[in-house]
């Protein structure tokens, strides 16, 4: 008996009511006439006199537990109603509505185009995974060239031969193709993009990261015209104050190729450990599209010419923010992303 007692009175302690109805319910099984309490009082008939004080305040106690529950359950069920009706405090304070902020690589890309978007540059896009005529052949890769190590990549497909691979694109260089194949000089455009490449990760390189492509075709484009596009650019961007210089390099889809260097913008040339006490930062590849590029994509090359370029966003932001590990950007650190805002 005292066990079935103690059992009852566990079980009232962990009720719950959804609805006045189910407290009716609840209140039955307990209380009623034929409930469980009741039914326990007629079995005290049948305990030994020597137990019948304990055993009575025990049962007094387990009903008077079980009305005042059932009570509290009514009652909860009332004011829950009321608060959802018309009884709602307008004057509480509302909860703080915690506002996410732009991921630093998004600041940094719509500034790019931004910038690019003030002398008529248009945005293009293309696939993340591409065959390889769009992200090599097209762009003078040639079969079996080491300028295909130059890029390492995650190939989803390796096909019969290499004409049918297909790969995560490994830079954004492979929307040009897709641009030119698909419309006519004046072409200005800018496509910026997640590229992949198979890399270890370093404080300078990741697997992941975003990119920026520019392309201007049209008659008569020099590499004077792509020097004064980069050079208004590299102002508007970095400030004022800022020096370009180009050095010569290799890209196959270029000729002649470029690497493109600003002044050091935090120690405006002078030398500091970012710029390694050069005075120059590293910040795109450039060069005239090659003549066999225009070809491939059906663009007359005694007619047009154009200049293209390539910069790493996440470069830039590091730059910019003085950010030391290109990782930061992916681990998603609320603590690391709250701190940037659109004014850079
Ligand atoms: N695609 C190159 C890369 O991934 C960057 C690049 C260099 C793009 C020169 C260009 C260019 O358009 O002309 O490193």
């Amino acid at each position: 008996m005292q066990e079935k007692i103690r059992q009852i009175s566990e079980e009232i302690e962990r009720l719950v009511a959804e609805s006045q109805e189910h407290v009716e319910e609840l209140r039955i099984r307990y209380l009623s006439k034929k409930g469980l309490i009741p039914s326990l009082f007629a079995d005290f008939r049948n305990v030994p006199p020597e137990q019948r004080k304990e055993i009575g305040q025990a049962l007094n106690t387990l009903k008077q537990k079980a009305n005042d529950k059932i009570a509290e359950l009514k009652t909860g069920l009332e004011q829950g109603a009321r608060v959802d009706s018309d009884e709602t405090d307008m004057s509480r304070p509302a909860e703080e509505i915690s506002i996410g902020s732009r991921h630093p690589i998004s600041l940094v890309r719509n500034r790019i185009i931004g910038i690019f978007q003030n002398i008529g540059f248009n945005v293009s896009d293309g696939p993340e995974m591409e065959d390889d005529w769009h992200n090599f052949t097209a762009l003078n890769f040639p079969p079996e060239h080491p300028a295909r190590d130059m890029q390492d990549t995650f190939f989803i497909e390796k096909g019969k031969d290499y004409k049918d691979q297909v790969a995560l694109r490994t830079h954004t260089s492979s929307v040009q193709v897709r641009v030119m194949e698909n419309g006519k000089p004046p072409i200005r455009t800018l496509s910026p993009g997640r590229v992949f490449r198979n890399e270890a990760i370093s404080a300078r390189s990741h697997c992941i990261f975003h990119q920026v492509e520019g392309l201007y075709v049209d008659k008569g484009v020099s590499f004077a015209d792509l020097k004064q596009t980069l050079y208004y650019f590299a102002t508007e961007m970095f400030g004022e104050e800022t020096k370009i210089r180009f050095r010569p390099s290799y890209f196959p889809f270029t000729e002649p190729s470029a690497e493109m260097d600003i002044s050091c913008i935090l120690c405006k040339g002078e030398g500091c450990n970012v710029c390694k006490y050069t005075g120059w930062l590293e910040i795109m590849g450039c060069g005239m599209v090659d003549p066999a590029v225009l070809d491939n994509c059906g663009i007359d090359p005694e007619i047009y010419s154009g200049f293209a370029f390539g910069m790493g966003i996440e470069r830039v932001a590091m730059m910019l923010y003085s950010v030391r590990h290109i990782r930061y950007f992916f681990e998603n650190d609320q603590r690391f992303l709250k701190q940037f805002t659109p004014a850079l």
